[in-house]
């Protein structure tokens, strides 16, 4: 992508004030890699040696491939307990199925967003043989109260998601949940939090009010340039952990426009007890979820059962 496009759509975006304080990066961090899945290989950026975890983030993994080998394994069947995955493509297509009767395709700009809750089954392969393969996979923690609500699905389609410029143009904010100055984004959460997809024009300056009570990460998908009050130098494969305040600045270089991925989210403050697929409060609860899946009480898919019929789409 190396230009912003004005979809006719666009809103005028007219940043707040900024009278508060500017967040400064705290720290800027590179995501490791790790294997998941059925041996997919990916960068850990969040929920890893780099970044154990960030409240409310528990994971935020990077999966970025043209060989096929490194993502055709997919993630087969597995389960999950009392947290919500965010997934976001940006090349490819990956085929989501659960054991609540869901199903949906992920393509290029679409979202997909799910809340385990109480506990769901399901399984996200590549529906593609070749070619490139790049997306997200964000973890979202639940708050106590909200860990065994029911199981929830959202697929959020690329013409879904909130376009927004500044006002020169320079850049775009496709904005997929939460609240960012006045604007809404379509997925909908239960732990606060805002989450979208910046395009910075090579030059241009972006800057965006951030509620004060959130944290704030811009991890950097292409490009270069300067993050904060202070311009730390930024590259791809940067997260950037932004300090207090209430806005934040981010420039691109002359020659390069800068892609990235902003994250920010209202800290839960309660224990976390997590093992593999369960994140819980305590340990109790972690043995209770094993049990509840060994005994088949998150449900299962069935391998050679019958299935809604879903045509194949190419
Ligand atoms: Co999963």
């Amino acid at each position: 992508m190396a230009t912003v496009n004005r979809a006719p759509d666009t809103r005028p975006y007219v940043p707040a004030a900024e009278a508060g304080e500017i967040r400064a990066p705290a720290l800027v961090v590179k995501g490791r890699p790790a294997s998941d899945g059925a041996g997919v290989k990916l960068y850990r950026v969040i929920g890893g040696q780099s970044l154990p975890d960030l409240d409310p983030f528990l994971m935020l993994d990077e999966f970025r491939s043209d060989k096929s080998a490194d993502y055709i394994a997919g993630f087969p069947d597995h389960p999950h307990r009392g947290f919500e995955t965010v997934t976001y493509m940006l090349a490819g297509r990956m085929r989501h199925g659960d054991n609540q009767g869901n199903t949906g395709l992920l393509r290029p700009g679409s979202v997909q967003w799910m809340t385990a809750g109480r506990g769901i089954v399901h399984s996200e392969m590549p529906e593609q043989e070749n070619g490139l393969m790049w997306g997200f996979q964000l973890w979202v923690n639940l708050p106590a109260k909200d860990k065994m609500t029911a199981p929830r699905y959202q697929n959020l389609d690329a013409d879904l998601v909130e376009l927004l410029s500044t006002n020169d143009g320079g850049a775009l904010v496709r904005l997929i949940a939460g609240d960012l100055d006045g604007h809404t984004g379509p997925g909908s959460t239960h732990t606060p939090i805002t989450v979208a997809h910046a395009t910075v024009a090579p030059g241009a300056r972006l800057s965006l009010p951030w509620r004060a009570d959130f944290n704030a990460l811009a991890y950097v998908l292409s490009g270069s340039g300067t993050a904060g009050s202070e311009g730390a130098p930024i590259t791809g494969g940067n997260l950037v952990v932004f300090g207090p305040g209430d806005s934040f600045t981010l420039v691109a270089d002359d020659d390069a426009t800068l892609e990235l991925f902003l994250l920010g989210g209202q800290p839960i403050h309660e224990p976390v007890a997590h093992y593999g697929p369960f994140v819980m409060n305590t340990r109790a609860e972690l043995q209770q979820a094993i049990d509840d899946f060994n005994a088949g009480r998150l449900g299962t898919i069935p391998a050679n059962g019958l299935h809604p019929y879903r045509p194949r789409r190419h």
